[in-house]
């Protein structure tokens, strides 16, 4: 069972970033010079995977457009010269194999990654959010795939989360730590609250599913909201196999909200190659 497909949710309005997202998705969003998106694509191929399919909405045009090819752009950099620009460009449609996947309704992660039953097509798949930009040795997706490979169960992964954390991710109960990063995982809850939260490790936006996830999706109810939830599926596929998690080595930066895009942007620039020396002086001055 080798991992060989992904799928990227990017269909939701992307609230939490308005007014920026009111006429653009929140994919398209730059951090330095190339788009979120593009950040989570670069993971996915890192780990060897070609075949991505996005789940995207209406207004999402621009996600299609940016990984296809761009003649007249292409024809353009070559008449002046610009060969390294002309060479990125057409690297991002070279990128992958991209299918895309209308959600129509937006009913919840769950409901989502459901709708890439057909792209699976009977094979296990990885699924990533594209707010969290992981910057890590090994491409943190690929973390999570060699310990699927090796327990051929589903696996997701994990970080320690603070109170507030625990009102913003899932949060998994243990049933065993099997070593250091990983953990055969009892239950989970849906951002539960300090109160309520079985453990401090939260669940980080990065999934490997074997193929019964998608019959799991759907016996699984709509929360009070009316979303079908990705981690009550998972609750339901733990009932006839097991899952793991995994504590990811390496930094993650949460770029699905305001704050944590900053960070992600600024930790990002100083350890550009170009601008790294001229972020680092800007700031010192700017601190004065
Ligand atoms: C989703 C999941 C949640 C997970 C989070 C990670 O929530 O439902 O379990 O912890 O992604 O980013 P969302 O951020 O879409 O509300």
């Amino acid at each position: 069972m080798r991992v060989k497909k992904a799928i990227i949710p990017a269909a939701g309005f992307g609230t939490r970033f308005l007014p920026a997202t009111k006429a653009q998705p929140k994919e398209m969003i730059p951090v330095i010079d190339k788009p979120l998106i593009q950040y989570t694509v670069e993971e996915i191929v890192g780990a060897g995977i070609r075949q991505i399919a996005v789940i995207t909405s209406r207004g999402k045009s621009a996600l299609e457009d940016h990984f296809d090819l761009s003649p007249e752009l292409e024809v353009f950099l070559e008449e002046k010269g610009k060969m390294d620009l002309l060479e990125e460009v057409r690297g991002i449609s070279g990128l992958a194999e991209f299918s895309y996947i209308r959600q129509a309704h937006m009913l919840g992660l769950g409901h989502a990654i459901l709708m890439a039953e057909g792209f699976a097509a009977g094979e296990p798949v990885a699924a990533l959010t594209p707010d969290d930009i992981y910057d890590c040795g090994v491409p943190c997706i690929k973390q999570l795939i060699e310990v699927f490979e090796e327990r051929r169960a589903s696996v997701i992964v994990l970080g320690r989360v603070d109170k507030e954390g625990t009102k913003k991710y899932g949060i998994i109960k243990v049933k065993k730590q099997l070593s250091d990063r990983v953990f055969e995982v009892a239950d989970m809850a849906e951002k539960p609250g300090p109160e309520k939260a079985f453990s401090d490790l939260g669940i980080l936006g990065r999934y490997v599913f074997t193929p019964e996830i998608f019959e799991a999706i759907k016996k699984t109810s709509a929360d009070a909201r009316g979303e079908i939830q990705i981690t009550d599926a998972i609750r339901v596929l733990l009932n006839s196999q097991p899952v793991y998690g995994v504590l990811f080595e390496g930094k993650r930066y949460d770029c699905g909200n305001k704050l944590g895009f900053l960070e992600g942007t600024i930790a990002l620039a100083l350890k550009h190659p170009e601008f790294g020396g001229p972020v680092r002086d800007i700031i010192k001055s700017l601190l004065g």
